[in-house]
Order: C-alpha cells, then structure tokens, then sequence
C-alpha cells in the first residue's frame, strides 16, 4: 500500500461508500487532531452567534486522543468550553460513578475535569439508577437532548459487533435511549477492564440508533486493524439492524475518520490510483 502522508486524506466520492465520507489518515493522531479542531470550529461558531454547542460524546479507548488535543487547545489556545452542553451515549448498568470502569469517571480523568465546562451542562446515562426508575430516566434523557436543540455534533467509536454506543445487533433504527443486554463479543472486549468477563455487567443504558441518527453531524472514529472488518461491512454492506452501525449509510452527514489499518479492507484502499488525491 502507498504510504499516506501524515495529514493527507484519502476522499472518495462517498456514493462509493452508501453515502458515508471517508477520510483516511497517516496515524491516528492526525485523525485525532481533524476531529477536534471540527468540534472546537463548531464551538466558536456556535459561541460567535450566542447558541450553545450540543455534542454527543464517547468513551472507550478511541476518543482518549480527542479529549486530550480539546484539553490542549483550552490550555494553549484559550478555547471555552462555556457554552458546550454534552450528552455522552452510554453507561454500564449497573454501575456507580466513582468505580474505575465508569463512564463518569472515564469522562472526568479525560476530559472535563481539565476544561472549564459547566458541570450542570454534562450529562451521562445514570448506572446507579434504581431498576423501576430506568424508564423514566431515558425519557427523561431523550427530552433534555431536545431541550438543548438536538445534538449538533455526536462523536463515536465502533465495537467489533458493529454497535455504535452499546447499540447491538438486533438493535432497529428506531431505538431510543433504552436499558440494553451487551452482546457477549462486547463483554469479552471489556472483561480486561474489569478484571474478567465475569465482572463485566450484562445491563448498560445507551442512547438509541434514532437518538444518534438524529445528531446533526456525526464523526465516527476507528483505528487499528482489528476494527477493519467492521468498518468494511459497515461501508460497504447492506444496512442492517445485525449490524447497527450500518444505519448510519442513511444519515447524510457521516463522516469515518480511519487510520490505514482500520481503512484496510476497504475497496478503494487496496487500489494504487486511490491515494494521490
Ligand atoms: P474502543 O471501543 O474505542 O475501546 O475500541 C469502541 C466501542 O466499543 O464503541
């Protein structure tokens, strides 16, 4: 395979990929640093015309690299986060926010203890709900989304299962925020985390695939070679609820943002002519 230069991006016409931009990119630092400034772009500009800016947030090891050039640019480059209201997709169930593994905890060491967020502005499924109180709660979820104007930019990752958030196979594309059992793929992948798939709960409350579907903008990322075959049935397969992430093919503003290794099975990847763009 040519080599890609470091900040370059390979831009296929995305009819080639059902309608999902693709840019593909040296390492995954310069994809990292793409993604950031778009959500710092869309703060500022949210900021110029007195809105706030409503972000869809991950977790998982993919978005670390984000968060930290977010960090970096509110230390160096004096971005505020002041007008930022976050909704983050997921959550075990059940799960408390101090323990190591929560999302909570996640995006506090990430991100938000480092940037000058309103705390009232964040929010994330609740692990700690009690069971008869679930219902409630993603309701309640769904309409502070609304309340906040809907998500201008959500952020994902892809598990190997093809869900976005802890959406699984199985999952429709009208889902809404909703308590779901994690697919036993999903659970191996985080039972380092917890110290044996034993420990890793069998509940989380995700946002919906509709939820998702419904952000204005969504920038998903994925790296490393084992996300290659998700990301190419995700590209170029039919849309399917077996493969959650495939509803994405219909939103109109997807982007995935690939290092080689993820992009590597991909049609146009394999082929020379692809990468003087
Ligand atoms: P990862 O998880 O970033 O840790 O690979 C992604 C996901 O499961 O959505």
């Amino acid at each position: 395979m040519t080599q890609l230069p470091t900040e370059a991006t390979h831009l296929p016409s995305s009819s080639d990929c059902n309608g999902i931009g693709i840019r593909v990119f040296g390492n995954a630092d310069a994809a990292n640093r793409c993604v950031a400034e778009e959500i710092a772009n869309q703060m500022i500009y949210a900021a110029n015309e007195g809105r706030n800016c409503v972000l869809g947030l991950a977790t998982g090891s993919t978005p670390i690299g984000v968060y930290r050039e977010l960090v970096r640019m509110h230390r160096d480059e004096a971005l505020t986060f002041d007008n930022v209201i976050t909704f983050n997709l997921d959550e075990y169930l059940p799960m408390q926010p101090h323990e190591p593994q929560s999302y909570v905890r996640f995006m506090n060491e990430k991100l938000f203890d480092h940037i000058d967020i309103r705390r009232e502005n964040i929010h994330i499924p609740d692990g700690a709900i009690d069971p008869s109180a679930i219902e409630a709660f993603c309701r309640g979820y769904e309409n502070r989304i609304s309340d906040a104007g809907g998500i201008d930019l959500q952020l994902l990752g892809i598990g190997r299962t093809g869900h976005v958030g802890f959406n699984e196979p199985g999952s429709t594309r009208d889902s809404l925020t909703r308590r779901v059992r994690l697919n036993a793929k999903t659970r191996a992948d985080a039972a380092d985390d917890f110290r044996g798939i034993e420990h890793v709960p069998i509940h989380a409350i995700t946002m919906g695939v509709q939820t998702i579907l419904s952000a204005r903008k969504i920038r998903l990322l994925a790296f490393g070679d084992h996300k290659a075959p998700i990301i190419r049935r995700t590209i170029h397969g039919a849309i399917t609820g077996d493969v959650p992430a495939t509803f994405l093919q219909g939103h109109g503003d997807t982007q995935f943002l690939l290092d080689e290794m993820a992009a590597s099975r991909l049609d146009f990847v394999s082929s020379d002519e692809t990468h003087h763009s």
